[in-house]
């Protein structure tokens, strides 16, 4: 697998083929200058709920792309309103088969989801992405929960954790979650993009360290091997 940071928690993840984009947000983001959206490959299009640092940018790559949408029921038909017809509504505990023997299992997240316009946005989410080529967790934006610990028969090779506090989970949460979900390797989003998430990164490495879990923060633009 190939993974692309774009800045906050939107990823890219390249497996089996695939170009899976979770949770597009450049346009919004300070830290993402650099980043031409112009250019991001999807081929699906993965959102975690509704709030705008998790989607502003969708309906542009959608269009552009002819991506897939992938979400939960009520923030599938507000982009069918948009003129995104190729939706796949989904809820809690649903998944599904995107191509290339890889599947999508949106799960449950700690958090709140209303639309940009203030349309109910349903119930926020992540995804367990399973490949061949192995599987990993998108947490979206959540807190700490022991429900992380049902993720454990996947054998997730990494999770992408939320670790920048505030409105969700921080530092100390995001090592816990690491341990109920089973991976000794982290890639960190929703941090630094804006003043109330701002943490001290190598401090956050440190304290994944002690707990044996490797975080890995890949600079945004990079692409990593994973
Ligand atoms: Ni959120
Ligand atoms: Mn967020």
């Amino acid at each position: 697998m190939k993974l692309t940071n774009y800045g906050h928690s939107c990823i890219g993840v390249k497996v089996a083929g695939l170009d899976l984009l979770f949770d597009p947000f450049v346009t919004g983001n300070p830290l993402a200058k650099g980043v031409d959206l112009g250019v991001i490959p999807a081929s699906h299009i993965l959102i975690t709920h509704g709030h705008g640092d998790h989607l502003m940018d969708a309906e542009a790559i959608l269009k552009r792309t002819g991506a897939r949408l992938f979400s939960n029921y009520e923030i599938v038909n507000w982009f069918g309103t948009k003129g995104v017809a190729n939706g796949h509504g989904m809820n809690i505990g649903g998944s599904v088969h995107l191509g290339n023997e890889v599947k999508a299992k949106y799960v449950q997240a700690l958090h709140s989801s209303q639309l940009p316009d203030g349309t109910y946005g349903g119930n926020p989410g992540g995804w367990v992405v399973t490949s061949a080529e192995g599987s990993f967790y998108h947490a979206g934006d959540t807190g700490l929960m022991l429900d992380m610990q049902l993720l454990k028969p996947h054998h997730l090779s990494f999770a992408l954790l939320p670790i920048g506090d505030t409105y969700t989970m921080g530092v100390a949460d995001a090592v816990e979650a690491a341990h109920f979900c089973g991976v000794t390797k982290v890639i960190g989003i929703h941090y630094n993009t804006f003043p109330p998430i701002t943490i001290d990164t190598e401090a956050a490495k440190a304290a994944f360290s002690k707990a044996g879990v490797e975080l890995l923060l890949p600079a945004i633009g990079d692409t990593i091997d994973i």
